[in-house]
């Protein structure tokens, strides 16, 4: 049997040449909501990815993004987003990603993130630091928000939802160096990890948006919490990860509810 990482790297680098490929063809693109897209691509790269995993880990749960959801229990479980970035995906913007993390016993110890254009593997196995192709990464030394680069995203329900992270984001457009939203979380963590952003936050996120990429910064040696500085869920929506140094500038800058 193969180990799980060896399985997440391997099905993460598969998935990223599937969606590689398919930019260059046309595909059906679906809504989930008004703005919530879905493709036959993210629906491919899934039933690729879970296939091989129901046969080499039969006895796992997955949880993967696009239906059907196949959690089933309290095992040893995978946890999916076979893109992350999908309305980037759908238009051809270059920014996305595959987001595959393995957790035993409730506790995330694999995380895999492959963003295909860049052509950039993020690993992290816990207790063993975080790699970027192969080098290790950490976090970047930036001490205040003024010298910070930030990233978050927001919200499918944006129009309808008033804790729809807009007063946030202009609160940080005026306190941080700037702010990016650049629509795949998986990717946004991934950077905190390697120095690129000193650190995201977004109010509404999934488990498969982050259960990779929050491993991939806290063995960069990055600070992963809820909105309210307290050690986060996977269940929980809202996530703060920085560099470890602006952590508590964000979280007193922002009342978050
Ligand atoms: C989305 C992206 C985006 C974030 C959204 C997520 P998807 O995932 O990560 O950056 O702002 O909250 O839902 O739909 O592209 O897999
Ligand atoms: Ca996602
Ligand atoms: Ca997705």
């Amino acid at each position: 049997m193969k180990d799980p990482l060896q399985t997440a790297v391997e099905l993460a680098l598969a998935s990223g040449r599937m969606q590689k490929d398919s930019l260059k063809e046309d595909f059906a693109i679906h809504h989930k909501g008004e703005i919530n897209l879905v493709t036959d691509v993210d629906i491919a790269c899934q039933e690729m990815i879970v296939s091989v995993m129901k046969e080499r880990f039969p006895e796992d749960d997955i949880i993967a993004e696009e239906k059907p959801n196949l959690f089933e229990g309290d095992r040893n479980r995978w946890i999916v987003d076979p893109i992350d970035g999908t309305t980037n995906y759908a238009h051809g913007y270059p920014f996305f990603c595959t987001s595959i993390a393995y957790e035993v016993k409730g506790t995330v110890v694999v995380g895999v993130v492959y963003g295909p254009i860049m052509d950039e593997l993020f690993v992290a196995v816990r207790g063993m630091g975080a790699y970027l192709n192969g080098n290790r990464i950490r976090v970047s030394s930036v001490r205040h928000l003024k010298a910070s680069l930030l990233s978050t995203g927001f919200p499918y329900d944006i129009t309808t939802n008033p804790d729809n992270n807009i007063d946030h984001f202009v609160d940080f457009l005026y306190e941080a160096q700037a702010v990016r939203r650049d629509g795949s979380a998986a990717l946004n963590l991934s950077y905190v990890a390697c120095g690129r952003f000193d650190g995201f936050w977004e109010i509404s996120l999934n488990p498969w948006d982050l259960a990779a990429g929050a491993l991939i910064v806290e063995e960069a040696a990055g600070k992963v919490t809820d909105l309210h500085g307290q050690p986060y869920r996977l269940d929980e929506p809202g996530w703060l990860a920085t560099n470890g140094l602006v952590h508590d500038a964000v979280l007193a800058l922002e009342p978050y509810r």
